[in-house]
């Protein structure tokens, strides 16, 4: 039974990636997938990455249409990038809690309070909130881009265990906005040590998204790029993964004889898992849901952007 239906399944993936390919080409359409997403749309993508390697070449395309494959602030960001070009999601419910734990009240409150502080942003944020900062910038960055402002003091939404993390190599006296991935932070010392006495030759790589005391666990700390980069380039065969699950496809494509062990089962972002590869067709087929962001909070927000891929 459960044979038939996996049969059943890919015959179904596979028309649906034919009409795809159709589509596709009568968009002049690009597809970019974040690595927490579905195989299925991992698998069809044009070009995967973390939030720093989409946000880049959406702002590179020079394709028509840009069909994003994350969560609702990435499709934003590509949009604010890309502000000729349509940008349309697989399903407009893809959101993501960290992202609407800040808002514009509370961070302007925040900024009155320190009048001094220049703000940085995660991209895990809205347009809105984007616009009323002064620089952006992803875990890939984070410390490069708090270490580039000309104040020292810097407002730091929204992640906290982020914004912990990054305050240990920094100078710069950092405040803390107490935003967190429901995901991530669920991640505890008691899960990687039950998962380091299952596998005792194993690494630990894990993403500072999680809670400090776990980051200060890890044998390799950084975003979902370079976890996906140290795995490759380790000579270590095994590795338990601190980050969220769909990381595994692009680990397990680079690396087909080495180990990986997801730290817990709930390493799972629902968001994330929202898309699938049937809504990117049909998001295709009738071009929505769109992205649209006002002019006015997309050129503010812009600046923010921009001035992160500017950081070197
Ligand atoms: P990166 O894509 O920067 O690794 O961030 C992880 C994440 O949680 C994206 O929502
Ligand atoms: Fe947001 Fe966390 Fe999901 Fe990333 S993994 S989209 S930060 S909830």
């Amino acid at each position: 039974m459960e044979a038939l239906a996996l049969q059943h399944k890919a015959e179904q993936n596979r028309v649906l990636r034919e009409r795809l390919a159709q589509l596709k080409k009568e968009r002049n359409a690009i597809i970019l997938a974040h690595y927490y997403q579905r195989d299925e749309i991992q698998e069809i993508a044009d070009f995967r990455g973390d939030s720093f390697l989409l946000a880049q070449k959406a702002a590179s395309t020079d394709a028509d249409v840009i069909v994003f494959c994350g969560v609702h602030f990435m499709g934003e960001s590509a949009k604010i990038l890309a502000p000729t070009k349509t940008v349309i999601i697989p399903d407009e419910r893809a959101g993501c809690p960290m992202a609407d734990m800040v808002n514009v009240e509370g961070l302007r409150a925040l900024k009155r309070q320190h009048p001094n502080a220049k703000v940085v942003a995660y991209i895990n944020t809205s347009a809105e909130v984007k616009s009323e900062t002064d620089i952006c910038c992803t875990s890939a960055n984070a410390l490069k881009v708090v270490n580039s402002v000309d104040s020292d003091e810097v407002i730091w939404v929204p992640d906290k265990n982020l914004g912990d993390y990054v305050s240990k190599f920094t100078n710069k006296k950092m405040i803390i906005w107490e935003g967190y991935c429901n995901t991530h932070d669920m991640l505890t010392i008691k899960d990687v040590e039950e998962m380091k006495r299952l596998h005792p030759n194993a690494q630990f790589v894990v993403h500072p998204e999680c809670r400090p005391e776990v980051v200060a666990m890890g044998d390799f700390v950084g975003s979902t790029t370079a976890i996906i980069k140290y795995c490759k380039e380790s000579p270590c065969q095994e590795f338990i993964v601190g980050t969220e699950d769909g990381t595994g496809y692009q680990l397990r494509l680079n690396s087909p004889d080495k180990q990986f062990h997801f730290a817990t089962k709930y390493l799972v972002c629902p968001n994330m898992k929202v898309n699938n590869l049937k809504k990117v067709v049909k998001a295709l087929e009738t071009m929505k849901p769109e992205i649209y962001v006002p002019d006015h909070v997309a050129e503010q927000a812009r600046q923010s952007l921009e001035r992160m891929l500017l950081v070197k």
